[in-house]
């Protein structure tokens, strides 16, 4: 077995109204907090008012920056940043989807770091950011706990991967209460986003023991629990499990990063605003199509984390029982099936195709695709 790294320095907090816990912990790490959130769901479902409540609780100033759009993008950080420096803050409690926590990263990591977050695209961060205390509110892109930020150039058009020890938060909080209020869109897509996350890192070229034992377990939870939060938004144990699973892909990718889909994924976001996680349910099931003849073996273990029945088949059966499972899972979330009726042009596919292979995240693909390759791919699920 070859020599791996698998690193985790961020305490988890999970449980039903462990928010909570967010102003005793904060605490730890000064006085004075930014709270980075979005403009409307943290304040409409009450979220916001609770962490704003536990961090005065604790004798915690609290300014908010609630500016985040979705796809956060480089000037949001930018003016995130001035206005941490400008006040002072000690710390960054970050409550949102991915959007918030990676805005949130974003603006920690630049108030420590010199220079433009656009200096840091290719190269890793290494002065240690502003401390951050995560709590999602969403189940999917397991940002509270990993090593990236996704923050896009609007001018480039490039969703940029940004990552460093530096800006993996110091706390997540995973209270299952607050992802109750997720709308069902969004709980399919961002749960479509954490078991991309799941299956991209267990077939990833950089996958090792520690990875493929979260992602297994986060395929098999995930697959379980995500149509029935679909289905059903008040089922409190489907939100509980999702939550888990998508914390455990969130280790799983942090640590072996994610490949083709992902890559595909951020144009798609970068030029057409289509959301990270309907982008990557999109294209999961076409891309591990093209995958499979890479990594028959390890598809088998996917099916059989999907509750598959593969005895008796032969590994190359066994491969096409997950790709189907995986097309199933996608259509029973009831997302678009297809590019075109998110308001992606077939005249950009070429662009598309070439950002993509420019994204590192192709390096980890199992199987290495060429341009025509990935023209293929968009052109079949458009
Ligand atoms: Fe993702």
């Amino acid at each position: 077995m070859s020599c791996f790294i698998f690193q985790s320095p961020v305490k988890v907090i999970y449980g039903i109204d462990s928010t909570r816990a967010v102003g005793k912990e904060a605490a730890n790490y000064g006085k004075k907090a930014m709270l980075v959130t979005g403009r409307n769901s943290s304040k409409k479902t009450g979220a916001l008012s609770k962490v704003v409540d536990s961090l005065k609780e604790n004798n915690l100033e609290v300014l908010i920056f609630d500016e985040v759009e979705s796809d956060p993008s480089v000037k949001t950080v930018r003016k995130g940043t001035e206005k941490a420096k400008e006040q002072g803050v000690d710390f960054i409690v970050a409550l949102g989807g991915g959007s918030a926590l990676d805005a949130a990263k974003g603006i920690s990591a630049m108030c420590t770091n010199a220079g433009d977050i656009t200096d840091y695209e290719k190269i890793t961060l290494t002065k240690m950011g502003l401390p951050v205390i995560a709590i999602p509110t969403t189940a999917g892109t397991g940002s509270e706990i990993s090593k990236f930020t996704i923050i896009t150039d609007t001018e480039r058009k490039i969703k940029m991967l940004i990552g460093g020890e530096a800006i993996i938060p110091k706390v997540a909080i995973l209270d299952p209460s607050l992802t109750i209020m997720m709308p069902k869109n969004v709980t399919a897509a961002t749960g479509m986003d954490a078991l991309t996350h799941a299956i991209e890192a267990y077939i990833s070229r950089a996958s090792q023991p520690m990875t493929e034992m979260y992602a297994l377990k986060a395929i098999e939870i995930i697959s379980k629990n995500l149509p029935k939060a679909v289905l059903d938004g008040e089922n409190i144990e489907a939100r509980q499990n999702m939550l888990i699973g998508q914390m455990y892909a969130g280790f799983a990718f942090s640590n072996a990063s994610v490949a083709l889909v992902h890559a595909m994924a951020r144009p798609l976001g970068a030029y057409f605003d289509v959301a990270h996680g309907l982008a990557n349910a999109l294209l999961l099931p076409k891309v591990m199509e093209f995958n499979r003849p890479a990594c028959k073996e390890k598809l088998v273990k996917v099916a059989i984390a999907m509750g598959e029945k593969v005895d008796g088949l032969s590994e190359n059966e066994g491969s096409f029982a997950a790709v189907k499972a995986i097309n199933n899972l996608f259509l029973e979330t009831g997302l678009p099936k297809a590019l075109k009726e998110v308001g992606v042009l077939k005249e950009s596919i070429k662009d598309l195709a070439r950002d993509a292979l420019e994204s590192g995240s192709v390096l980890f693909n199992p199987r290495k695709p060429s341009l025509e390759e990935i023209i293929n791919i968009y052109e079949k699920i458009y």
